[in-house]
């Protein structure tokens, strides 16, 4: 399995109450036995034959490894399950989500949990009006051309890590034998690669590229629990120190963003944000931080869980993988079908902020109501076969992202970026991320397959482990290199 203690455990725990729940193997309640992919254990049934659903399962592996027919049992039977165990509520169907979503006034997101000691005072955090003020500071710096025109300097940086894979060891994830070099995608590639292309687009003098990579990882572990806290909130004071001078400095004398030609693209996102006025005040040293925090801790864990899933899963259907290799678009496809079928970010809480009476539910105003993506994306009522993996199928909308979440042609987009007024600004540059960047890889990589002996199996002892609840946390591929 992969570790419910990895980074992606944190910063998943810190954004979806579920999975902390889910990420307590040692309070598992032994009697759910582990069961075969997409068979739900049976809880028994109510006298009319609809099966029960025991909310301890929320605790065991079985459902970190397995959720989809727990999921499935909701959205048929309890679209909105009230979890009297861990107080709170889960609603469950890709429609319904939607609409709560778009609510922006009936739902709001405060407070989001743990995540606010870390990363401070952020977007994600507020609703309405002071939320769309902030949404604005830099979101059109992650999209459209002035993004497109990073294409080259976001190949540039993979050609970089990728030329640099001859020099490692294999305790750096680097192994070479008899023709055959074994990499860990994550450790090489996957990790780190999301974080420098951010942290390039905000604007940081390269030569920071390792202590902010660093602070990165430690405001994330920061957000796991009240262990690791601490290490959190000092590593975001490294970094507020470290803004201070860039900002003082910015401010005076902005920096901007060039082309591999030298052709000047515009601000970085720190000068921006230096000129950027909230009610006539310039943002402070602190708010600023907040909105870096916020955009690196947004994009890491989530753009890299994005990577593995989609090589994992296209490595693990060799058809589908020809075809990407063959025809180097289907890449799109296959980034938005990963989403679809193991997104990265499961769900995302919300409060209500009146009384509701939904599917026959009757939900108190300020009770914490948890939107289930990961059941969204495996609705049948949206997607069919859904828990089949197939970049081609034909009711998953694989364009332009839009808010409006349905799309046209009958075509539905996948939740894992949300939809509504908090819909992901860092869409474009994570799918440009994996696209690009993966594009890269394959030119690299001659038959590049699995190195099943180095991971996780399923309880067959055999198989290769579901992605479940958590992204894939190392993957081993070999390649020839002749
Ligand atoms: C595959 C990669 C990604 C996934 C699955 C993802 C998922 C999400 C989701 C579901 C939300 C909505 C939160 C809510 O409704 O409360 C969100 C918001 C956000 N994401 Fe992403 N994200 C990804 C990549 C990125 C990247 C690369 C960045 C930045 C460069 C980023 C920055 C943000 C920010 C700043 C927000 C807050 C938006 C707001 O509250 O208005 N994300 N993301």
């Amino acid at each position: 399995m992969s570790s419910a203690n990895s980074v992606t455990g944190s910063i998943a725990r810190a954004i979806d109450p579920m999975l902390q729940s889910a990420s307590a193997p040692e309070q598992a309640v032994p009697d759910f036995p582990m069961m075969p992919l997409g068979q739900a254990t049976d809880m028994g049934h109510a006298p009319d034959g609809t099966p029960l659903l025991d909310p301890r399962i929320f605790n065991t592996m079985e459902f970190m490894r397995n959720p989809y027919p727990y999921y499935k049992i909701m959205r048929d039977h309890y679209p909105v399950f009230h979890d009297k165990l861990h107080n709170c509520y889960y609603v469950t169907r890709y429609a319904d989500i939607t609409d709560c979503y778009f609510d922006d006034e009936g739902f709001n997101t405060i407070p989001k949990g743990s995540s606010s000691g870390v990363l401070g005072n952020t977007q994600l955090e507020l609703s309405g009006i002071e939320h769309r003020r902030r949404r604005n500071l830099y979101g059109q710096h992650l999209v459209g051309q002035s993004l497109n025109h990073r294409v080259p300097a976001i190949e540039k940086l993979a050609e970089q890590m990728i030329s640099n894979w001859d020099n490692l060891t294999p305790e750096q994830g680097v192994e070479d034998k008899g023709g055959v070099r074994s990499i860990q995608l994550g450790k090489v590639f996957a990790n780190e690669f999301p974080i420098r292309v951010v942290c390039q687009v905000l604007g940081f003098p390269e030569e920071s590229q390792e202590d902010f990579y660093y602070w990165y990882n430690s405001m994330m572990s920061g957000l796991g629990g009240s262990d690791t806290q601490k290490q959190g909130l000092e590593a975001r004071q490294h970094l507020e120190d470290y803004l201070e001078e860039i900002v003082e400095a910015r401010r005076k004398q902005p920096t901007y963003l060039y082309d591999n030609d030298g052709k000047e693209l515009g601000k970085d996102v720190i000068s921006k944000l230096c000129e950027s006025k909230i009610d006539g005040d310039y943002l402070s040293t602190e708010e600023i931080t907040s909105n870096i925090a916020l955009v690196v801790g947004g994009g890491g864990e989530t753009t890299r869980g994005a990577i593995l899933n989609m090589w994992y899963l296209l490595l693990q259907h060799p058809d589908q993988f020809a075809e990407v290799v063959a025809d180097e678009d289907k890449w799109n496809l296959a980034f938005h079908e990963t989403l679809r079928h193991s997104t990265p970010i499961g769900g995302q809480p919300r409060h209500n902020t009146f009384d509701l009476d939904m599917h026959g539910v009757k939900v108190p105003a300020g009770s914490l109501v948890n939107m289930v993506d990961f059941s969204a994306n495996h609705d049948d009522r949206i997607f069919k076969d859904p828990e089949t993996f197939n970049i081609f199928r034909d009711d998953l909308y694989s364009g332009k992202l839009l808010r409006s979440g349905f799309a046209k042609e009958g075509k539905s987009s996948h939740m894992a970026f949300g939809v509504g007024p908090h819909l992901c600004p860092g869409a474009w540059i994570s799918h440009q991320e994996a696209v690009v960047g993966s594009k890269i890889l394959i030119k690299h990589m001659k038959n590049p397959r699995i190195r099943v002996d180095k991971m996780p199996k399923d309880i067959d002892g055999e198989s290769l482990a579901p992605i479940g609840l958590i992204s894939v946390r190392e993957l081993w591929i070999d390649y020839d290199l002749e």
